[in-house]
């Protein structure tokens, strides 16, 4: 037992820990107190400091509700979520890169038939994107169901427009035919900011950085026997496609969306990894 001071300070702590809490718990715990004093001792905060620190997540939490999650953004912002991403899906070469969730995606998109268009409020030019959804070795997978969301042609998901745009607009659940094959229509995406009206905005500001996140479309990519993939597309060329907000971007994900008459096409083949 060791009574609280500077110098025994994670030890003073871990002390408490009764011998028979979970293994995995003590573990994250033991690790999270070192880490946690280890950055107090690091930056030896003064008291203002550490006030205006706890004010800073106690605004973190308050802007939470069903539809604004700070904490995600945090977790995206600081690299976190992409970091957990890559430990959690350390693929074979050949299967498609995973990149964030993002907190837009809406279960329920409505099936949509291959070819048909997920933009509803008829803003844009036509983009077409097909591809084919393949195992590691080439071969198809029938039946894959294809979810896929991004913003509309004003940089805007649906549900940060209520009211504003349709229901679902931009979103749609397509089904990959006995080739592995899909295809549909929607319009080339554009670059967008990330809210920057609360806490995570103040402190890219203070970082000086942007918000900005590179034009994307979001698939998540799922069939029986197989992991499922959540990425994203993005555009060659797009000026964030290397200063990317969250962190997102991975080069075999970037595709061309090539000019053609009236509209855009791009070409996007997903290899999902089989499940051990
Ligand atoms: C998105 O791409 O939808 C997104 C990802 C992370 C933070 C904010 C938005
Ligand atoms: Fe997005």
């Amino acid at each position: 037992m060791s009574y609280f001071s500077e110098e025994t300070s994670v030890q003073a702590v871990l002390d408490r820990l009764s011998d028979d809490v979970d293994s995995r718990f003590r573990e994250i715990v033991t690790s999270f107190i070192k880490h946690l004093h280890g950055f107090v001792k690091d930056v030896e905060p003064t008291m203002a400091e550490w006030g205006q620190a706890i004010k800073y997540l106690t605004a973190m939490g308050q802007i939470c509700d069903d539809k604004r999650q700070e904490w995600v953004l945090f977790s995206d912002t600081t690299g976190v979520s992409m970091l957990v991403d890559a430990i959690n899906h350390r693929r074979p070469d050949g299967a498609t890169e995973n990149t964030v969730l993002g907190p837009f995606h809406v279960g329920g998109a409505p099936e949509r038939a291959l070819g048909d268009s997920i933009c509803l409020d008829g803003k844009g030019a036509p983009c077409v994107v097909s591809g084919r959804v393949t195992d590691e070795d080439g071969n198809p997978i029938a039946g894959a169901k294809l979810d896929v969301w991004q913003t509309n042609d004003d940089g805007f998901y649906d549900v940060q427009q209520p009211g504003e745009q349709p229901d679902m607009n931009m979103r749609g659940l397509f089904t990959a035919d006995e080739d592995g094959s899909y295809n549909y229509v929607t319009v080339k995406p554009l670059p967008y900011s990330i809210p920057t009206d609360g806490p995570v905005g103040r402190f890219l500001d203070g970082m000086g950085r942007h918000a900005m996140r590179p034009a994307h479309i979001h698939y998540i990519v799922s069939a029986p026997g197989y992991e499922t993939l959540v990425t994203h597309i993005f555009v060659t060329g797009d000026p964030y496609i290397e200063s990317d907000a969250v962190f997102g971007v991975k080069e075999s994900l970037i595709v061309d969306f090539e000019e053609v008459d009236g509209g855009h096409r791009a070409r996007f083949d997903v290899k999902l990894k089989k499940l051990d």
